[in-house]
């Protein structure tokens, strides 16, 4: 997706030209365009300078102008411009952000590029987007002023909206505008306010946005293609861990077994076992009915059904089950009942539907589209888009055009890149820039992520104008994975078990954790960031089973060695040759028990004798290529390094950053297609914790993690433990101290408890929170009171931290909503926010709840095993 350098093939006509007012006086000119005005000593570094990632050999001025006439058209600094084109092509349109005479005496200009369409990565799909839509791009460069066409007026419009697809915009009478930005080289689609008011509104309304987040606020995710809910689970990980409660309210998903795994992990979901298809239909049909039967009011008294159609038969056949003559009573609505779908809050309880417009503030999902990949053989390169496997493409875009969520974040193969020179990424780009929405494209590799496999994903993020999408995890450096884990790490301390294990829950027993890995991905859930209500509590177990191989291919594996790199050339009569296998015809085949041969034919024609993968061993310090749907080893590489088995779905669901404790529903073969399908679920925490900070504007150009990312200690739940609540200040007045995990470093806030006794839970204030100096021998005894000594922790703040909040600054009556303070810490920290819930807060609500955080710490970069967010959250 290589942009065209618009420099190169630029021609230059002859023009009458001349600069026009007084030139900029030296002064100005040297503080705004220093570059071009080097002194003598700098002259010649700057002369070499680099300019943003580019080097750029810089121009150097006599003097600067702010206005030129070309063919008698007065030009200003900042006005819009047709530059000319090559012969027969489109003039190209770009903003004048500089007019110089250069040191030579030829008249330049400095452009900044407006990209069409396509002349973006939506390319053959620029018609749908808007016509006149163009993209302000942060490619710029020097131009001689006889580059100058003419004038052309783009209108710069303001934030759109979400819109749909098939919406025309209203615009002002212009050649061309533009909303967004397209960032070259990494083809985003931005708002084109971020650096003018929109950046403050959005900083603010960030801040804000962050406390509603956390205090007021769940935050709801649908996920579509859901499996069995990897991509889900993970990112609501990261999303919690950055401070966002985010709660998978519903997924859907075809696969009844996939959906067994979803509900039993999640109560919290309302998991919809149906084609996504059928999902749309329902969501527009049931809209259609409840804006037919005004049902978006749960306030105006209800017809009855029959009476309605009565009055419109004709046109309703399709509302049979609800024309029952019953008489219903406000919001209700029979079809409720198995649809499971409301329109607005009929019941009037507040809660929030499915439809509830701005209700799903984020879609993730992976449409399949087998169409597109390397194993399917009749691939239409045409047009994918009527190849029916990839319709489910079409079907999510659908989706997202009728729920407009805040956010989106879209999975798939490589291919979706690779395949008809990236068609259906470009279609889906472009089908969200046509909704106005802002677009990010990357690819990720599970490996980076604490994982031993490979595995790489293409992720598109989508996100409303107004949302941040800063959700980059680009790291430019080159990465070194010294440290990558292997598949020992992952699995060693898994107990053996056979071919034929009958037992889907198993303990432990005596095997003990051997690495950091094993230790947190075999947490029992409430140690986890899952929901605490699901799934099962204790620490046990599950899905460790193997696919039970038949007797002949059992037989076969027993001639594979247990060393690194064995696979069926190990077999008696393989031949090896420039590393092709063949059959050495020179000795009797090697019969199995059953009288087949122990070397099957399709294992020495695969891939023309070339691969190893044909029952091939796994050797324990390797990492896993890619773990896919299927577990026979007849092309693939899945034997246990040290047993005659393949590797257990359990073991499948490690090397996908499965908890131990998602325990999987449906046979052996379907709890390894789940597995399989899914993303893994640190890929997920890493994409929903790069979310949580994006969503509550704390972002910035920096990468928002850095590589190799720490996974599955991010996995453990609230590390706020209790050590001591002591209540010695006043009656409800305490003092926590917590544990930070792995540091050693203390933590401790004053606490108000909430006065009244919740039914829930208890709820409580922090007043004051700061982190505690080193013990002495004597506190440690006990006496933690003791540490609290505000002096010794000013000073450790050096004067960076201002005074700590006065004690009654968060109850008293000057309102203040939350403490909040950036703090460049003494590496390796960065505290990045620090809000502490204020007494009012609490005490409005009815049911205060816990989730209500009396404190929350973000900090980067990641660093999970120093410093996490400290909520405390209803599970205790
Ligand atoms: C790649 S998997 C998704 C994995 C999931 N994101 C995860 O992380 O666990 C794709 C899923 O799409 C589902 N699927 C395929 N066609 C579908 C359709 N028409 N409607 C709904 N789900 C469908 C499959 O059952 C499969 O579970």
């Amino acid at each position: 997706m290589a942009v065209k350098n618009k420099q190169m093939k630029r021609a230059e006509p002859e023009s009458d030209l001349c600069f026009a007012g007084k030139p900029v006086s030296v002064v100005e000119s040297m503080i705004r365009w220093p570059h071009r005005y080097p002194s003598k000593k700098t002259k010649l570094e700057a002369a070499t300078a680099t300019k943003g990632d580019k080097k750029e050999k810089i121009k150097l001025a006599k003097r600067h102008y702010e206005q030129a006439l070309v063919d008698g058209v007065l030009i200003n600094l900042n006005d819009d411009v047709y530059v000319t084109g090559l012969p027969g092509k489109l003039n190209f349109i770009g903003k004048v952000i500089e007019m110089f005479e250069a040191d030579d005496g030829v008249p330049y200009s400095r452009i900044r590029w407006f990209y069409r369409p396509n002349d973006t990565l939506i390319e053959r799909f620029a018609e749908l987007v808007q016509k006149k839509r163009v993209f302000l791009s942060n490619v710029e460069d020097d131009n001689p002023l006889t580059c100058i066409y003419s004038k052309v007026n783009i209108a710069k419009v303001p934030l759109p909206k979400i819109t749909s697809r098939i919406e025309q915009r209203v615009i002002p009478p212009c050649d061309y505008y533009y909303d967004m930005k397209y960032e070259v080289p990494y083809l985003n689609f931005t708002s084109a306010d971020d650096d003018t008011a929109a950046s403050s509104t959005l900083s603010s309304d960030s801040a804000s946005n962050c406390f509603e987040t956390l205090h007021k606020d769940e935050k709801y995710l649908l996920d579509l293609y859901s499996g069995c809910g990897a991509m889900s689970t993970g990112f609501c990980m990261g999303a919690s861990i950055a401070g966002v409660k985010l709660i998978t309210k519903w997924s859907v998903d075809i696969n009844k077994f996939a959906c067994d795994s979803f509900r039993h992990n999640h109560p919290e979901t309302e998991v919809r076992n149906e084609a996504a298809e059928d999902f749309l239909i329902l969501l527009k049909e049931w809209k259609r009915l409840c804006e037919r039967f005004s049902l978006s009011s749960s306030t105006e008294p209800m017809e009855s059904i029959s009476e309605l159609e009565d009055e419109e038969s004709d046109e309703n056949d399709d509302i049979d089950e609800a024309s029952t003559g019953m008489e219903l009573s406000a919001g209700e609505f029979e079809v409720e009942k198995f649809v499971g779908i409301v329109f607005g809050d009929p019941k009037g309880t507040g809660e929030k539907t499915l439809h509830l417009k701005g209700t799903v503030y984020s879609v993730c999902g992976g449409p399949p589209c087998q169409g597109i990949s390397g194993y399917n053989r009749f691939r239409n390169k045409q047009a994918p888009l009527e190849d029916k496997k990839n319709q489910q493409l079409l079907v999510f875009l659908d989706i997202i055009d009728f729920l407009k969520p805040s956010y989106v974040l879209m999975e798939n193969v490589v291919d979706l890149l690779r395949f008809s020179k990236g068609y259906l990424a470009r279609h889906a780009v472009a089908s969200f820039v046509a909704m106005n929405y802002q677009t990010r494209l990357g690819m990720m590799t599970a490996g980076s992520y604490g994982l031993p496999q490979v595995r790489n994903r293409v992720f598109l993020w989508a996100a409303q104008p107004t949302e941040d999408l800063q959700v980059g995890l680009i790291q430019k450096e080159l990465l070194q994975l010294d440290n990558a884990l292997t598949l020992a790490d992952a699995i060693s301390d898994l107990p053996p078990v056979t071919n034929s294990e009958a037992n889907d829950v198993r303990n432990y027993n005596d095997a003990a954790p051997k690495t950091d890995f094993e230790n947190f991905i075999s947490l029992k859930r409430s140690e986890t960031l899952l929901p605490v209500c699901g799934g099962d509590p204790a620490r046990r177990l599950f899905d460790h089973q193997p696919l039970e191989l038949r007797d002949d291919d059992l037989e076969r594996i027993s001639y594979i060695p247990k060393k690194k790199g064995a696979n069926f050339r190990d077999m008696p009569g393989v031949l090896v040759h420039n590393n092709k296998a063949q059959l050495n015809l020179r000795v009797k085949r090697a019969k199995l028990k059953s009288g087949k041969n122990v070397v099957p034919a399709y294992a020495v024609s695969f891939i023309k004798g070339k691969s190893k993968k044909p029952f091939g061993r796994l050797w324990w310090d390797e990492i896993v290529n890619t773990v896919v749907t299927r577990a026979e080893p007849h092309n693939q590489c899945v034997i246990h390094p040290m047993q005659e088995r393949v590797l257990s779905v359990r073991e499948n669901a490690r090397l996908q950053g499965f908890p131990d404790c998602y325990k999987l529903c449906g046979s052996i073969k379907e709890k390894y297609i789940q597995v399989g399908n899914a993303v893994a679920v640190p890929v997920g925490v890493a994409l929903g914790y790069a979310f949580g900070m994006a969503s509550q504007g704390l972002t910035d150009d920096e990468p928002v993690i850095k590589l190799p990312f720490k996974y599955p200690e991010c996995m453990q739940g609230t590390n706020f433990e209790f050590l001591s609540a002591l209540g010695n200040v006043s009656k409800d007045t305490g003092i926590v101290a917590s544990m930070i995990l792995n540091s050693t470093r203390d933590f401790e806030a004053r606490v108000q408890y909430n006065e009244v006794e919740k039914k829930r839970c208890s709820t409580m204030i922090a007043t004051l929170c700061r982190f505690k100096p080193p013990q002495t021998p004597e506190e440690v005894e006990g006496d933690l009171c003791a540490a609290f000594d505000k002096l010794s922790v000013d000073d450790f703040f050096k004067g960076d931290m201002p005074d700590w909040v006065p004690e009654d600054a968060l109850t008293a009556s000057d309102n203040l909503q939350y403490y909040e303070e950036k703090l460049q810490w003494a590496q390796p920290f960065e505290l990045r926010k620090i809000i502490v819930q204020t007494r009012e807060d609490v005490e409005s609500k009815k049911w205060a709840k816990a989730e209500n955080a009396i404190l929350h710490c973000l900090q980067k970069p990641w660093l999970p095993s120093r410093l996490q967010c400290y909520h405390k959250e209803n599970n205790g």
